[in-house]
């Protein structure tokens, strides 16, 4: 692949073309996406010196998976977020094929970019470094290379750095492929973030009685939560079961007793962190007051990516909103942060049979429910269908119109629906189950109940909170 030359005469050429995505009647009014082009997966998410910073992998210049950037928001409150020059571009030898995702730490005061350099071969074979980049005075992030070459033992597939300190010392686990194509996550430990001692693998394929986990694990995060470490991860090639894994490609979480001393992590099962169509690549940050947020893609890399509408009006793909995590009763918890309470606008109940329920305008609406069984028909491009022993998702897919189902499984007492223009995210009991899903409704999208149940909402529109 040839680099674009002049790349900031490239993308300011490209920005001129941004107005066609924000008219796009799909076009989020609370969620993050890209103004142009295609954005994957949350990257660097910090709070760092009072305010949030989100960057995002980024290809400015299409909507397909070519020329990775670090595009760069940043926020006050998780709600109302700013665009930020571009952070990365893949203009060195060592990250010509993408600026692969990473993470960002605070070393002393100067905000910190741990990122892969992505670099491909004729023969098709690939290496990986693991880079640093600081941010200067101006705003702009000045590349200081890498810092860790490919470790022995493992194909190019090494990527995505999650770093974080620990008692004076910092800590990087990466995604990683071995010689034997088994997917694992890798410790390193540094003393300044330039030199790197590997710990061995802590996760993965093969390790801690875990078989059929897959080729390769992306984007590992590992993080105290509430009394226990967990990890999560992305792994691709998980073997799919009747009911969970149904995506190309899943994330997953695991919990369990992480040891600094012996690098060791003794965990439990792996599991499914959203059974919904689109959630891929999530990280995870600290708030100011100790919480842990993770943000997710809400997208996965299929065949069915590239058949989605938006691609006409030269964007694709957005985020999820930010969710809080506990653990509690051996469960990962998702709930959406408290601060997106601030766009619901007058509060609405209803009681009834649910076919008599009122039709509620899906742009920007946040419901719950209470229903022994009810269908929700979204504008007849997805349903979500209420039973007593779980949530099944449905809708068409792209590809051959055959429906698709997704499934959480479980006594269901309470729903809260988060929805933009063309997403739904589902928080089943008060976040024990998540399912996130994008679906593009003939504008303006409608959502009917239907069933002969009693049913309980409140709902709420929300404020259109665009990026400034
Ligand atoms: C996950 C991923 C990462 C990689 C990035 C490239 O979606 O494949 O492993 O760093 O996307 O855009």
């Amino acid at each position: 692949m040839t680099l674009p030359s002049r790349w900031p005469a490239v993308l300011q050429a490209v920005m001129k073309g941004q107005p066609r995505a924000l008219a796009d009647s799909h076009y989020p009014q609370w969620h993050l996406a890209p103004v142009t082009g295609l954005m994957n997966d949350p990257n660097g998410f910090i709070f760092f010196a009072g305010r949030y910073h989100l960057f995002y992998q980024w290809n400015p210049l299409g909507c397909d998976h070519r020329y990775k950037c670090w595009g760069h928001w940043r926020s006050d409150d998780l709600v109302h977020w700013h665009h930020e020059p571009l952070a990365l571009m893949p203009d060195e030898e060592y990250d010509r094929n993408g600026c692969y995702s990473g993470s960002a730490v605070d070393n002393r005061g100067v905000l910190t970019l741990c990122y892969t350099g992505n670099v491909k071969f004729d023969d098709g074979s690939r290496t990986a470094w693991q880079c640093l980049a600081e941010e200067q005075e101006d705003g702009s992030f000045k590349k200081c290379g890498p810092v860790l070459a490919l470790p022995e033992g493992y194909t190019g597939h090494v990527r995505d750095p999650k770093v974080w300190q620990h008692e004076g010392m910092w800590y990087m686990v990466l995604g990683a492929q071995d010689w034997q194509q088994r997917g694992k996550v890798l410790l390193f430990r540094s003393e300044d973030l330039h030199s790197w001692q590997p710990c061995g693998e802590i996760a993965g394929q093969g390790l801690n009685g875990l078989e059929d986990a897959g080729y390769m694990w992306e984007c590992p995060d590992l993080f105290a939560l509430d009394g226990t470490h967990v990890l999560i991860c992305c792994p691709q090639g998980l073997a799919r079961e009747p009911h969970r894994y149904l995506n190309t490609y899943p994330a997953a979480w695991m919990s369990g007793a992480f040891d600094y001393e012996r690098a060791t992590f003794e965990h439990g099962a792996l599991r499914e962190l959203d059974a919904g169509f689109e959630f891929y690549a999530p990280q995870t940050a600290l708030a100011e007051d100790g919480r842990r947020i993770l943000i997710g893609w809400m997208g996965v890399p299929d065949g069915e990516e590239m058949l989605q509408p938006t691609r006409a009006q030269g964007w694709i793909h957005q985020m999820t909103c930010p969710r809080e995590l506990r653990y509690r009763d051996g469960r990962l918890w998702q709930t959406p942060v408290r601060e997106l309470q601030r766009l619901r606008e007058a509060e609405r109940q209803w009681q009834g049979y649910a076919s008599d329920a009122p039709i509620l305008d899906a742009a920007r609406l946040e419901f719950e429910l209470i229903a022994p069984c009810v269908t929700v028909d979204f504008a007849g491009a997805l349903r979500l269908i209420v039973e007593k022993n779980g949530v099944r998702l449905e809708r068409a897919s792209l590809q051959t119109g055959e429906t698709l189902t997704r499934y959480w499984l479980g006594d269901v007492r309470h729903l809260r629906v988060l929805c933009d223009r063309s997403s739904v995210e589902i928080f089943i009991n008060e976040g024990e189950g998540v399912m996130s899903s994008r679906y593009f409704p003939d504008a303006p999208a409608q959502i009917r109940f239907e069933g002969a149940s009693n049913i309980t909402l409140r709902y709420w529109s929300l404020r259109s909170c665009m990026i400034e």
